[in-house]
């Protein structure tokens, strides 16, 4: 055990900081082992007081700490493992730090590191204190001026802002000096040196300046940028054009590098991205891929208005830049790729992560009120729950109030560091509306589950609907309050038509209902016939919802729902339920051949696109399953899963097969929707073909992997081969190795598979990669691949009844955290889910989380997870 429990920081301790950096002039001297980091800041005291100067520091070898001019002798200051103490510093003074770092060493990826022989740093949350002296926290806000002297072998030396100098050195050496003009907080910094290929492109912004936009690869990559770059330069302009925001540089630039925590970095004027979120091209990248790209390249763009010209006042606020940021970004993917598409997309993640996080030890608040290490909050609640409440305030206030509330915070907040509350002030004063109520979704965790049920007067021709809600208690928060729910509901008749109603003496198609008490009853008039309620369309609201529908209605919404998220949902819910009974030793037999032929119609909808029917022959994942009903057997839910699509895949087999023929790709591959929906349907079917045992569908699963003339394809095929096992899978997988061996974005593509393997002898092969020579626990991309990927999406084999997939897991954690305490962190997750499991599991998950919990040494990190989810 620890001999000191790490304590947690609170929200309500927050106080301003008592010294203000106004300038900073760094100097890098860097030297793989040996960096040499010289400071020179302007430190004002912050307000009358007499407190001493603490600024964070760690892992740093200090060299002269000089006050003025005048080096301090010992008993002047003090550095510990965590600060460097000065007790009586002057009011305002020039403080100057030498220090020594060993970014080649650095394997936590924080601080400055070196990947591929580069240099290049990771400050957020909490790096830039392994690189220099600082009040490292987000309200003490900066103009830096930064000078890099490196070898000539390390050619480029980038930092952000403008470049304002460069020349030679004596011994082989250069130098080049970056100015910052805006204000920013530390965790914003960045560094990049080393050889990099570039991709260079301008764009002229609405105002009539041009700037210069450059991404920077490893060397024989820049094709592989193309995309990204025109990503840029799209969300630029939709910037432009949906919130009226212009950039704000001469200069954008985006790295991309292979070792990375997470997946990009929104460094003002030099955003740092994981590689596998920035290259593509047809032959390495799939769909998918292209898609994240898309998403990614926006969001961090994005951050420069919603996160660095306004960033968080502490790091209790991050949501603030990171909901807002995921919001705006869902609203540029929608623009790009179709609205609904993107919904059901964004609706999947969020049941998949952030719900299953609500209903686990690790559930809280979209702004939390205390933690242990900020690292460990970068979470799906945090960013996709913290999106769908920016998404509510819009539906509440209207679309023009929410963009002139929008306006409002830009103008208001610009070049500070602000709160979540002064945030929903600006809609309060934008709209005239009280949004007291409305905080509370930011203050309260759990999902809250509402209920709706309809009455109809057909003599009176009224419906009566009654919603209730109630959220379930979470960790520390006991009872809850009532939240404002705005429900989206529309009416439709047996023949799946519209039909109008009446509310408050109004004629409508569709209105949004408030649900803001534990029970709300409306009275909906001029009802024409027997409604079947369309209710939480676009999923208006992160609830779980029970109605008291019959499948029929359900059956009129998969047909002919104009909301196309719950034609969608109508589907997934209906089939959710039979597997579910058949889960529970009730099979309904008449119901999946009903639900299968419907499934069929929908397909043969001309009216509807590839992309929304490849997701209409999607059956709800394991892990949505596992979180509807407790204790959980994932066995039982697998096989249940499977039986389901073995008959979709036997009732469906010659639409399938049509399919599967008719949407070759014919002609150039094109990354848009449009070639990535047919793409995607035509792999949706040649996926739920496997479950049929008829032999010659390996045949065609091979000769799709062998014909394939792009990654999305040659995936599509090794998948549907994984899923049928046997011999042709055993060569295609080594075919898929032995040519894609150099490639490592590839290579991680072939773990992740095998990960998620649910064949009944995959869990060796799984254990047994770690040995492979491939495997690399220090690269995050390569153990993510397959410990991530195993644990999250391969329930039926994680879950093992010998409880080897958990030990895995743990071993995995431990062995991580030895020297990258953030990304062992992001792996403990799947552990949290003890509680719902049957016994048996359960206590074979606790075992491994107490094991981890008893390590010596564990970084505060996994410690604050790994205990909170035993507790
Ligand atoms: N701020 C980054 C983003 O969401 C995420 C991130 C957090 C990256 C911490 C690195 C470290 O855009
Ligand atoms: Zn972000």
């Amino acid at each position: 055990m620890r001999t000191e429990t790490p304590q947690p920081i609170r929200l309500s301790d927050y106080r301003p900081p008592a010294y203000l950096v106004d300038d900073v002039h760094l100097t890098f001297d860097l030297q793989p082992n040996t960096t040499r980091v010289k400071a020179r800041l302007t430190v004002r005291r912050n307000g009358d007081h007499s407190e001493p100067l603490a600024f964070n520091g760690e892992r740093l070898k200090a060299v002269s700490v000089a006050i003025d001019g005048r080096v301090l002798g010992d008993g002047e200051y003090v550095i510990d493992a965590e600060l460097l103490t000065i007790p009586a510093p002057p009011a305002a003074f020039t403080l100057e730090t030498e220090v020594e770092i060993d970014p080649e060493n650095n394997k936590a990826l924080e601080g400055l590191y070196m990947s591929g022989g580069r240099f290049c740093t990771q400050c957020e949350a909490e790096g830039f204190r392994k690189i220099t002296f600082w009040p490292d926290r987000p309200d003490v806000l900066s103009r830096f001026t930064v000078r890099i002297e490196a070898d000539r072998r390390f050619r480029h030396l980038l930092a952000n802002g403008n470049l304002v100098e460069t020349g030679e050195l004596p011994g082989g050496r250069h130098f080049a000096v970056w100015n910052d003009p805006f204000l920013k907080p530390c965790y914003l910094f960045a560094l990049v040196a080393g050889e990099l290929d570039v991709l260079e492109d301008k764009l002229v912004t609405k105002s009539g300046r041009t700037v210069d936009l450059r991404i920077y690869v490893d060397p024989g990559m820049a094709p592989r940028a193309a995309y990204a770059m025109d990503a840029l330069k799209r969300s630029m302009t939709w910037d432009e054009e949906a919130y009226g925001r212009e950039y704000d540089l001469d200069l954008f630039m985006i790295v991309a590098v292979r070792d990375f925590n997470f997946g990009a970095m929104e460094n003002k004027g030099l955003n740092i991205f994981n590689s596998s979120l920035l290259l593509a091209d047809p032959a390495t990248a799939t769909d998918v891929d292209y898609e994240r790209i898309e998403a990614v390249v926006a969001h961090e763009y994005f951050h420069n208005w919603t996160g660095n010209r306004i960033t968080c006042r502490d790091w209790f606020q991050l949501c603030l830049k990171e909901g807002l940021t995921v919001f705006r970004e869902q609203g540029f993917c929608a623009d790009m790729r179709g609205e609904a598409v993107q919904r059901i997309k964004a609706v999947k993640v969020l049941r998949m992560r952030q719900f299953s996080e609500d209903q686990g030890p690790l559930a809280h608040p979209v702004r939390p009120s205390s933690y242990m290490k900020i690292d460990n909050f970068y979470t799906a609640t945090i960013y996709e729950k913290g999106s769908e409440v920016i998404g509510m305030l819009k539906t509440l206030i209207g679309a023009d109030a929410f963009r002139k509330g929008m306006d409002l915070y830009f103008d208001r907040h610009d070049g500070e560091a602000t709160t979540v509350e002064a945030f929903i002030q600006c809609f309060a004063e934008a709209s005239g509306r009280d949004l007291g109520d409305f905080f509370a979704w930011y203050e309260q965790a759990g999902t809250p589950r509402i209920t709706l049920s309809a009455t109809y007067d057909e003599a009176a021709r009224t419906l009566e609907l009654v919603l209730t809600q109630a959220t379930p208690p979470s960790n520390g928060q006991e009872t809850k309050r009532p939240l404002p729910i705005p429900v989206t509901l529309g009416l439709l008749d047996h023949e799946g038509r519209t039909l109008a109603f009446e509310r408050d003496g109004q004629a409508m198609d569709e209105t949004v209902i408030v649900l803001d008490q534990p029970e709300v009853k409306v009275t909906l008039t001029g009802v024409d016939s027997l409604p079947v309620v369309s209710a939480l369309r676009g999923f208006s609201a992160p609830v779980v919802m029970k109605t008291d529908a019959e499948p029929k209605e359900r059956y009129v919404q998969l047909a002919a729902d104009p909301d196309l998220f719950n034609r969608w949902e109508a589907g997934q819910d209906l089939a959710a339920d039979l597997i579910l009974s058949r889960a529970a030793g009730k099979p309904n037999e008449v119901g999946e051949e009903r639900y299968a032929e419907a499934v069929g119609r929908a397909l043969n909808d001309q009216a509807s696109d590839n992309a929304f029917k490849a997701l209409l022959l999607a059956l709800p994942a394991e892990t949505d399953l596992a979180l509807m009903r407790s204790p959980v057997d994932p066995g039982a839910l697998h096989d249940a899963r499977e039986a389901l699509r073995l008959r979709l895949a036997l009732h469906l087999d010659a639409e399938l097969r049509r399919l599967h023929t008719g949407l070759q790709d014919l002609g150039e591959f094109s990354p848009d929707a449009a070639g990535a929906g047919r793409r995607a349907l035509r792999n949706a079917a040649l996926e739920l073909m496997a479950a049929n045992p008829r032999n010659d569908v390996a045949d065609i699963a091979l000769g799709h992997f062998r014909a394939a003339v792009n990654m999305t394809d040659q995936i599509g095929g090794l998948n549907a081969l994984m899923l049928i096992g046997g011999p042709a899978f055993e060569e295609a997988l080594a075919d898929f190795y032995a040519r894609w061996k150099d490639e490592p974005l590839v290579i991680d593509k072939w773990f992740a598979l095998q990960g998620r393997d649910p064949s009944e002898t995959a869990l060796g092969r799984i254990l047994g990669l770690t040995a492979h020579p491939a495997f690399d626990q220090k690269n995050p991309n390569r153990l993510r691949a397959l410990v991530s990927s195993f644990a999250n999406f391969n329930p039926v084999r994680f879950h093992d009844p010998s409880g080897a997939g958990y030990r895995f897991l743990a071993d995995q954690i431990i062995a991580v955290d030895g020297f990258n305490p953030m990304t062992a962190a992001r792996l403990v997750d799947p552990l949290g889910g003890w509680r719902r499991l049957k016994p048996e599991l359960g206590a074979l998950m606790k075992a491994q989380l107490e094991r981890i919990v008893a390590v010596e040494g564990l970084s505060k990190n996994v410690y604050e997870l790994a205990t909170r989810a035993l507790n």
